[in-house]
């Protein structure tokens, strides 16, 4: 990895496109947003029954907006499962359009997964029941009907969905208070054009805010003991990737991705978090003064960055409706110490039993072409020159077959975070050079950067039937950058 020296000389003589070239160590000044901070809010848990999706008719959630939920609450109710348990949830529609819920990273039943397909009508509803496979880790749910995902997710409706299991209950890891969920995402609330409103150069950038929300809230703080925590962190952002570290420079301890535990912790000082993933870090207050503020960041990078260092080039990614462009330096949630912790926590030396797929075992590689369509302002983002369509079966896969699959970027402009349902993969080589923190252990979603070539090895899941793989900025997605996958 590029020192930070390095990093910061190179995004300077880029000529990089942002005003403010910021020291990611100092906090003072974010752009973009109110200055002031708000307590951050926790999700409550999911008591089970009916996930009503619904407009919540007042402004409770400091989004400066009505927002759009799933359980009356924002953000969403937390779902907890063992691994074994049967899930059961009834969607209800109380929306004025189609809506439907995918259970990112979950190995549901294809007739369960959310497939657009198999929208819910408005004033319809649907159950959903299957079993929990997947290990313990941290997964979502959010809408996925044909070209409003953007919409959807954007106006609030996304939860967690955390499943346990007895291999992680044993290695006493923070729990109860010091185990805390935290959705990061961007919300344009600056520029006075609350909803959610697609302009031309919102499809290849992104719909991109002004301002940081974690769990819904603008400009979060959160008040924590001299302890050691598990923060569970997932980028609900519909396009903005994150570049997390300290602000004093302390390591990130990342003990999941986004399947679940690593077989030992990983210490980073910086964490790339593309839309979709999931990384679980233990962090240590221990041995911070009562009164201590530290803030988590995201720091600068330019958009031909490469998977392990820093940006290398960059050209910023563009002209954008907002103030904060894919990149910019920006502050995502401060800690402030206020409490002495009673007891101190233990990070593990070793985690789980991490099952390692061998690529030379693979009976098939395929390879996805990213590249962007000249000459058109919607429909630009393909997957093997396809856009999406609804009744194309694209991919056939035999069920629990171990594949070798290329992400291959033709795209000089934009990072892809893609992402697959109904089966995990191993991230196994990044052209551009040497893994990231968060490619290790089981992914459902990978960065690509510019003309990169991301190579993973999958394990085809268990359920036949329709699937996709898309690109997880939500806005390349509803564009069409989509495949129908079917396991066999
Ligand atoms: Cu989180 Cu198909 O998506
Ligand atoms: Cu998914
Ligand atoms: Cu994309």
């Amino acid at each position: 990895m590029s020192s930070r020296r390095e990093f910061l000389k190179t995004v300077v003589g880029g000529g990089m496109a942002f005003s403010v070239v910021q020291l990611p160590w100092l906090s003072a000044c974010s752009h973009g947003g109110t200055t002031e901070r708000q307590p951050l809010v926790l999700p409550s848990d999911f008591a089970g029954g009916m996930l009503i999706a619904s407009v919540l008719p007042d402004v409770s959630s400091g989004l400066g907006t009505q927002p759009w939920t799933f359980g009356g609450r924002t953000p969403a109710p937390t779902i907890r499962v063992r691994k074994t348990d049967t899930f059961s949830a009834q969607l209800l529609n109380n929306l004025a359009e189609p809506t439907s819920i995918h259970w990112h990273g979950v190995l549901a039943p294809a007739d369960m997964d959310g497939h657009p397909k198999d929208a819910v009508a408005a004033g319809a509803s649907r159950t959903f029941t299957y079993q929990i496979q997947n290990r313990a880790g941290t997964y979502w749910y959010h809408p996925h009907p044909h070209t409003a995902v953007g919409k959807q997710v954007y106006l609030g409706m996304a939860g967690f969905f955390i499943v346990q299991d007895s291999e992680e209950q044993a290695l006493g890891l923070p729990a109860g208070e010091f185990d805390v969920p935290l959705m990061i995402q961007d919300r344009r609330l600056m520029g006075g054009s609350p909803g959610y409103a697609v302009t031309p150069t919102d499809i290849p950038n992104g719909y991109l805010g002004d301002t940081i929300t974690v769990n819904n809230v603008p400009n979060a703080y959160h008040e924590v003991a001299t302890g050691l925590y598990r923060f569970r962190l997932l980028n609900g952002a519909n396009a903005r990737i994150f570049r997390l570290m300290f602000s004093d420079g302390r390591p990130l301890v990342v003990i999941a991705t986004d399947g679940g535990l690593l077989d030992a912790p990983v210490s980073t000082d910086t964490l790339w978090l593309g839309p979709g993933e999931r990384a679980e870090i233990l962090v240590d207050f221990s041995k911070d003064p009562m009164g201590h503020s530290i803030m988590l960041q995201s720091m600068a990078f330019g958009m031909a960055g490469s998977g392990g260092g820093g940006g290398h080039t960059g050209h910023g990614g563009g002209a954008t409706n907002t103030e904060l462009p894919q990149g910019a330096a920006v502050d995502v949630i401060r800690f402030d110490v206020k409490r002495a912790a009673s007891s101190a926590g233990r990070v593990p030396t070793k985690l789980a039993v991490l099952e390692k797929l061998d690529p030379s075992t693979a009976t098939k590689t395929r390879t996805f072409e990213l590249a962007m369509r000249e000459g058109v302002t919607t429909g630009l983002h393909t997957i093997n020159k396809l856009l999406f369509d609804l009744a194309r079966v694209d991919e056939q896969l035999p069920a629990q077959a171990v594949e070798v699959w290329d992400f291959k970027s033709l795209d000089d402009g934009n990072i892809h975070p893609m992402h697959v349902h109904g089966m995990q993969f191993q991230v196994v080589s990044r052209s551009s050079g040497p893994l990231n923190a968060n490619d290790l252990g089981w992914k459902d979603t990978v960065l690509v950067f510019p003309m990169e070539t991301v190579r993973v090895v999958a394990r085809v899941g268990t359920y036949p039937g329709l699937y996709l793989l898309h690109c997880h900025t939500l806005e390349h997605e509803d564009d069409g950058m989509m495949i129908n996958m079917q396991i066999m």
